[in-house]
């Protein structure tokens, strides 16, 4: 394992709102085929880290590595088309739109451009609605394929929105707290769903669930302060008294 070629990496990572570091030379790697879970207390830096793998924000010092390549400068939707995709918000789903006329709109989105003649483009939808139909399924959504986005409890549009992202069928799939805001009763779908995909993508997540943490992450990366804590495997993580501190001083 030590010698596989890391999918994403990050270089003294560094993005500071004026004088203040939120993100204070981060080195993250993340090997490809894994569930790779960024935690840390309120503050430490994990969104912001993420707006910087993301493109949204321009990092203040450091590189970001995309298979070796250098992507630092590169902007968002650049990055996508590299094959990095984030899960939309909830408010870029069209709410009046079916689940599957959402899906299919998201893998159309993918080819852009690519379809320019009549004859690809009927080609294409086909393919688009069949990519729609496949990630309903793995969504378990099939049953409420032909039901306005908009009528979906705030958990399955959650959902939704996972499988948008994955309609580009990315090499590395980021979600920053997907079950936020999620009630009880969809968590353990959002759960499945994660691990299911983490069979066949590699994802960054930033979670506060510790319970979902420990049962999907493949590595857990620990961030307090804008610095990396403690990396390692759940087990390991959980046992590590810097981390239990880090938690209780956010507590106290
Ligand atoms: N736009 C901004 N301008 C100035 N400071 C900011 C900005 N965004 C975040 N911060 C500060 O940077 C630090 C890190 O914030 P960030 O949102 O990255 O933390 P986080 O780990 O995602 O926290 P949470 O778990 O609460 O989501 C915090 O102290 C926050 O107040
Ligand atoms: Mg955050």
């Amino acid at each position: 394992m030590e010698t596989t070629k890391p999918l994403l990496e990050t270089q003294q990572l560094e993005l500071a709102y004026g004088a203040f570091k939120a993100v204070n030379g981060v080195n993250l790697c993340i090997k490809p085929g894994t569930i790779h879970t960024v935690i840390g207390p309120n503050g430490a830096g994990k969104t912001s880290l993420f707006h910087c793998l993301t493109g949204e924000r321009r990092p203040t010092s450091g590189r970001i590595l995309l298979q070796g390549e250098d992507i630092t400068r590169q902007p968002a939707h650049g990055r996508v088309a590299l094959g990095m995709a984030r899960s939309f918000q909830i408010t870029s789903l069209f709410q009046e739109l079916s689940v599957l006329e959402n899906l299919r709109l998201a893998a159309q989105g993918v080819d852009g451009w690519r379809a320019l003649n009549f004859w690809q483009r009927l080609n294409a939808r086909q393919q688009h609605i069949q990519t729609a139909n496949e990630i309903l399924e793995r969504l378990g959504l099939s049953d409420r394929a032909a039901i306005p986005a908009g009528e979906l409890s705030h958990g399955q549009q959650r959902i939704l929105e996972v499988g948008m992202a994955i309609c580009a069928r990315p090499r590395l799939l980021l979600l920053d707290e997907p079950t936020s805001g999620m009630g009880i009763d969809d968590i353990p779908a959002m759960t499945r769903l994660i691990g299911e995909l983490g069979k066949d993508h590699s994802i960054l997540l930033i979670e506060h669930n510790m319970s979902i943490v420990m049962s999907i992450s493949d590595i857990i990366t620990v961030m307090n302060r804008g610095q990396v804590l403690v990396e390692g495997a759940p087990e390991t993580v959980r046992q590590d008294q810097r981390v239990r501190e880090a938690y209780l001083g956010e507590a106290a």
